[in-house]
């Protein structure tokens, strides 16, 4: 049993030669690095001092019958509202790798997150070369302002929030921003050595593609599962995602900066398109100027996917994986943009007076405000969630082609979820849309890990991309990165009880409503029936 605590309140920082007021966990960002190993009972003692609602969500972790620990607000649980306190009790079972934590309230994320690493059980290695340090960099996105009030600021005009001021590498911007030098992420190596590098994009609405400068990494694992080595001198990561690499200090002596910057696949949209920096200095360098890679350019979507469809997951010894062959649900789930009515809102001012608005097959999700959508499960009480979200779109379409009809752009608002008999294997194709933007949207489904049978662009024909399906060693993720103006294919066994959220990890889209969520009933057994909340639980 690991123990900690979270105290969550103001820090005060200094960023981009500004002082300013931060929400964080125990006074630091990123927030405290938790470790434990697979196996290991986690409980975290949370105590809200901020003056926000606020929960945390353990991203990526299976929360087998322990669903009241996920922590989405107003799904798995009501918000821990500022002087109250949650525990959040959970086993970490069958997965080892990094993970992280982060506040599912509003845009707090933004400065509340961490690493969570699970070490393998004593006495188990990893299936690649014991590193000689292990380093997590955690990517992150700032802004110049409040983000609770940007984004209010962003929802009252029905338009788009601001774009962030910098990103960050372990909470600092780096070298090229105003004042950067002092807040420089700085990492320490020996010649010769190799480091696990544990790489996870914390940013709200940024996709990066992150190098380093000379050296080449060796990609060992995703979402905290073991991929096949995989060598590349530029990382593509979507918000959501992690990625485990070996970096081997084999360069001359000198210092090398780390570099990210977004891969924004929007034609059209602005977006931050600053660059953040560390800088990885050998022992012994002859130089302390820093090299800097050249990093893709924006909109390098061929770089992008050559990275994202080159990865498969390790098959051999332990980690044997068995992606579902039979299907018991098939689902098509448009993921883009579109509008709702401003609804008498004033100072509502976005595109054919409405605002904008995002959606999975047509449907807005909102979030209930009364009970969480967990407690109507097991209370079995009706009229918080229906259990209508569509298996289709409610028109097929060319989605890829910006110009159709008016009624698919206007979306409707619901909380609308997909019903899920205990151990069905689901298969989800995930189409994106050029309504309005033509972007890359990161899918982040709770509760489970999925395989990536295959991804492409234009629209998704099974005639012909069934039969591009990897069902041997497809890739295992929490989060895909669905292609611009594409689809991807992702198969999963809904083998846990409860209510389980599968959204886009952009935080501009998910207040916007691009979200459903899966309930899954119980099974026949105790073992697989939900047991009853915590008596802390908070409520609404
Ligand atoms: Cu990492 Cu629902 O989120």
């Amino acid at each position: 049993m690991i123990r900690t605590f979270g105290r969550v309140g103001n820090l005060t920082v200094n960023r981009l030669c500004r002082e300013q007021v931060i929400t964080v966990v125990n006074g630091s960002i990123p927030g405290p690095l938790i470790r434990v190993r697979e196996g290991d009972t986690l409980v975290v003692h949370v105590f809200n001092k901020s003056p926000y609602n606020f929960t945390i969500h353990w991203h990526g972790v299976f929360q087998i019958l322990s669903g009241w620990a996920d922590g989405p607000s107003y799904v798995t649980q009501c918000p821990i509202l500022p002087g109250n306190s949650y525990t959040y009790k959970f086993t970490i079972n069958g997965q080892e790798g990094t993970l992280w934590w982060h506040a599912h309230f509003a845009w707090l994320r933004a400065t509340v997150y961490g690493a969570l690493i699970i070490h393998p059980r004593s006495g188990v290695s990893y299936p690649f070369p014991k590193p000689h340090k292990e380093v997590p960099i955690l990517l992150g996105e700032w802004w110049n302002a409040n983000v609770v009030d940007v984004e209010n600021e962003g929802l009252a005009t029905g338009l788009a929030p601001n774009n962030s001021d910098a990103f960050t590498i372990n909470g600092k911007p780096g070298d090229l921003y105003p004042c950067g030098s002092k807040h420089s992420y700085k990492l320490k190596v020996v010649h010769g050595k190799t480091y696990l590098l544990r790489i996870i994009n914390a940013a709200l609405n940024n996709q990066f593609f992150f190098k380093i400068a000379s050296h080449n990494m060796t990609v060992v694992a995703v979402d905290a599962s073991y991929t096949e080595p995989y060598v590349t001198d530029v990382v593509v990561i979507a918000p959501g995602q992690t990625t485990d690499v070996l970096l081997t200090a084999d360069q001359p002596p000198a210092y090398y900066y780390i570099a990210a910057h977004p891969y924004a696949s929007a034609a059209g949209v602005p977006f931050d398109n600053t660059t953040t920096t560390a800088i990885i200095q050998y022992h012994g360098a002859t130089s302390t100027t820093p090299e800097m890679p050249v990093l893709p350019a924006f909109n390098d979507t061929p770089t992008a996917h050559k990275f994202f469809s080159n990865l498969t997951s390790l098959r051999r010894g332990r980690h044997w994986i068995t992606p579902p062959l039979h299907v018991d649900e098939k689902m098509f789930v448009t993921v883009g943009l579109g509008l709702v009515p401003c609804g008498g809102n004033a100072t509502c001012a976005g595109p054919n007076g409405m605002r904008f608005a995002a959606s999975m097959n047509n449907a807005s999700f909102q979030f209930p405000l009364k009970l969480s959508m967990l407690q109507a499960f097991f209370e079995g009480v009706s009229g918080i969630y229906t259990e209508d979200f569509p298996d289709n779109p409610p028109v097929q379409f060319d989605y890829t082609n910006a110009n159709v009809s008016a009624s698919l752009l206007e979306t409707v608002k619901g909380t609308r979820v997909k019903k899920l008999k205990y151990n069905s294997t689901v298969e989800i194709v995930l189409q994106n849309t050029a309504l309005i933007g033509v972007e890359n949207h990161p899918i982040h489904l709770h509760g489970f890990n999925f395989y990536v049978l295959a991804q492409g662009f234009g629209n998704y024909d099974s005639q012909t991309d069934e039969k591009k399906f990897n069902l041997v060693n497809p890739q295992e993720r929490n989060t895909i990165a669905v292609p611009v103006g594409g689809w991807a294919v992702i198969r999963f066994r809904a083998n846990n009880p409860g209510v389980w959220l599968f959204h886009c990890h952009l935080d501009v889209h998910l207040p916007w409503g691009l979200s459903t969520a899966f309930v899954v009933e119980n099974g026949p057994t105790p073992s697989s029936t939900l047991p009853p909340p915590p008596l802390d639980l908070p409520r609404c």
